[in-house]
């Protein structure tokens, strides 16, 4: 593992070995049965490129209505759980306590990105948003507290993890690009991002 702190940004390159990756993928998977992945479309109406689903007490959802977290699937289901395994990295980062209410999940195919964007649906931005990164590597940029100005990247591949918290919380971050094919960890190929959330 190797530690880098980019403009507040905690970043653990390497953070999970291939083995714990494989084990996370597992975890997913009946997670992703019962939450299936989808388009979220911007208040706007326009359908995002990343798929998206949640899994916690609160999932994060986006429609003509706005973003917010609900505690729902868009079919209607209540979220599943945050596989222990998932939660226990939380733990591990933060040293918080408190138990995140959403593990947002966001797939990403190829030619798929992420608009800059900041993470504030929340209630209480003094606690962090912890990111974990499984499969293709993927171009992390990230910019400033408000929008506009100088930005700087740095690729994020499969295991790193990324506190963001403290004045970094609110920071403008996207992905540029993902290097489609460029890890064999997902079997259809692409990339999953995983952000844990206190949402209230
Ligand atoms: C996000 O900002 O929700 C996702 C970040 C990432 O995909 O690395
Ligand atoms: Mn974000």
């Amino acid at each position: 593992m190797t530690r880098l702190l980019l403009r507040g940004f905690d970043i653990r390159k390497n953070y999970l070995n291939t083995s714990a990756q494989t084990e996370l993928v597992q975890v997913l998977r009946p997670v992703l049965k019962s939450a299936p992945l989808f388009h979220p479309t911007t208040p706007s109406g326009k359908k995002m490129s990343v798929r998206m689903t949640s899994a916690g007490n609160l999932g994060w959802v986006s429609d003509k209505r706005g973003y917010r977290y609900q505690d729902t699937h868009p079919n209607g289901v209540v979220w599943p759980a945050i596989p222990d395994q998932i939660a226990s990295i939380w733990h591990d980062v933060t040293g918080v306590a408190r138990l995140p209410e959403c593990c947002l999940i966001n797939y990403y195919g190829d030619g798929t990105r992420m608009g800059m964007h900041q993470d504030k649906d929340e209630a209480d931005f003094s606690w962090p948003v912890v990111s974990i990164s499984l499969g293709d590597d993927a171009l992390f940029r990230i910019g400033n507290t408000t929008r506009g100005g100088k930005t700087e990247s740095i690729w994020l591949g499969s295991g790193d993890v990324v506190i963001m918290g403290g004045p970094a919380r609110l920071a403008y971050h996207g992905v540029d690009r993902i290097r489609f094919g460029s890890s064999r960890l997902l079997p259809k190929g692409g990339r999953i991002n995983l952000t844990l959330r206190v949402a209230t």
